[in-house]
């Protein structure tokens, strides 16, 4: 099933000819604003022999250098800018658990591109004007509450904004003013379950019919546990402050089947994270994306660390990407075996007896690391389906990742609740050197 036609703008019309031509003609025009107007660029560009002029087809993109973090970091706060401060509107700023944050920026245009793209998102996951919009994204330096807030009012919803935490608060501002939509992460999705079970109010009896979560990684064993719980359809959004913030990629509703990118206005690759080529679609790596309509901060060939694959698209022109698995950073390498928290979530989303959430904590045994996966047990699990709960998950992770780690049941409610992302990994190894 698709879309009605006329609910989609004109991109979302194009053919696939007509997309790449478009594509081509914005790529041609970034690299060369980017070049003109931001001295990093122009140095990048250079040393690595490579003139936007170049820049023939979609493919002679891979010719072109990579831009990092670091590179951002090394740019604190306006060196990335492509215009002048004057015309910036608006600043997001990203936390950086480590040095110092990066900050980007955006000129009216690019606030205006970013709350359509927002806007098609909402419509993609089911949303339509007219309905209300609760969101629990945190407001302020995070581009989460504001990014989905200007997009679901440029839709034409109603939008209620809560921002994150003050949760009892949250669960009476569902009751009273009947959102359709949420836009949450889903780590605060599921606290927010908690506070529905502890007011005695039933989740299933809500207004809401649709939550569009984003921000962090989730799997589909957690989709299937929100739909259920809550009696809504759970869609994925994906985004980053770099390119833009929420509203990059978005899931349709009616497919349900990864996220389709927005590439008219956001350019993806997918590219060998070690070597750095350019990989076929339908591999897995990491996600490399250029921006082909920004104005204050063209970014170019920026690597996300996120993992995935590309495929073709399905309820849209638009090429999909398949649920981001987890980003290199996050990647734990227990005794030489890459483990992602993802892989751990859908083993004790499947676990009798344990409830959605769960710890990963990292220790120092002698001269190895340990890993202890820490889960809370559900109010009604006794001793006996608590002991085998950890057997269980013992076993599973020896089974589908081949590691051995340990297992700890909690108490119900004893593990930190999210309010924004979540903080899988508790690292407590010893510091060598
Ligand atoms: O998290 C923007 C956003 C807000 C997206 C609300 C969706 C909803 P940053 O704080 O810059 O921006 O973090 C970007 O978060 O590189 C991914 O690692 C992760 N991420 C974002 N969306 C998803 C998702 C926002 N749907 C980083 N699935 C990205 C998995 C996601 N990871």
């Amino acid at each position: 099933m698709t879309q009605a036609a006329d609910l989609l703008d004109p991109a979302e019309r194009l053919d696939l000819d007509g997309l790449r031509a478009l594509q081509l003609e914005r790529l041609r025009n970034s690299l060369r604003h980017a070049y003109e107007n931001v001295p990093f660029y122009k140095e990048s560009f250079d040393k690595a022999g490579v003139h936007p002029d170049d820049c023939r087809s979609l493919s002679d993109l891979s010719r072109f250098p990579f831009t990092t973090k670091a590179d951002l970091r090394e740019n604190y706060p306006y060196g990335m800018f492509a215009v002048p401060r004057e015309r910036i509107r608006r600043l997001h700023a990203s936390s950086g658990t480590t040095g110092r944050p990066t900050v980007v920026g955006y000129t009216e245009n690019d606030l205006s591109m970013w709350a359509d793209m927002v806007a098609r998102s909402l419509r993609a996951a089911g949303g339509r004007p007219g309905d209300i919009a609760h969101i629990a994204y945190g407001y302020g330096l995070f581009t989460g509450g504001l990014g989905a807030h200007y997009g679901a009012e440029r839709l034409g919803c109603t939008v209620v904004p809560a921002s994150g935490g003050m949760t009892s608060r949250q669960v009476t501002l569902i009751q009273d003013l009947k959102p359709s939509i949420i836009m949450v992460t889903p780590s605060y999705m599921l606290t927010l379950l908690d506070e529905f079970e502890r007011q005695g109010v039933d989740p299933r009896s809500t207004s809401l019919r649709v939550g569009v979560f984003g921000a962090e990684p989730w799997t589909e064993d957690m989709r299937r546990e929100i739909e259920e719980r809550f009696a809504i359809d759970a869609v994925d959004i994906y985004g980053l402050s770099e390119v833009i913030g929420p509203g990059v990629a978005q899931e349709c509703v009616e497919t349900k089947d990864g996220l389709h990118v927005w590439e008219d206005h956001f350019f993806p690759e997918v590219v060998d994270p070690i070597t750095g080529e350019v990989l076929p679609e339908g591999e897995q790596g990491e996600l490399v994306f250029t921006s082909l309509t920004k104005e204050a901060m063209p970014i170019v060939r920026y690597r996300t660390r996120d993992l995935t694959r590309l495929l073709p698209g399905t309820a849209r022109v638009f090429r999909r990407m398949e649920k981001v698995t987890g980003r290199s950073d996050d990647m734990v390498i227990l005794r030489g075996v890459n483990l992602f928290p993802t892989q751990i979530e859908e083993i004790v989303l499947r676990t009798p007896g344990v409830a959605p959430h769960f710890q990963l904590r990292l220790t120092t045994s002698g001269r190895m690391d340990a890993l202890t996966v820490r889960a809370e047990a559900r109010p009604d699990a006794d001793a006996a389906t608590r002991e085998a709960a950890a057997r269980s998950i013992v076993q599973a992770v020896k089974d589908a990742i081949g590691v051995s780690v340990d297992a700890e049941i909690v108490d119900p409610e004893s593990l930190e609740r999210s309010v924004g992302k979540i903080r899988r990994i508790v690292d407590l190894r010893e510091r060598k050197g």
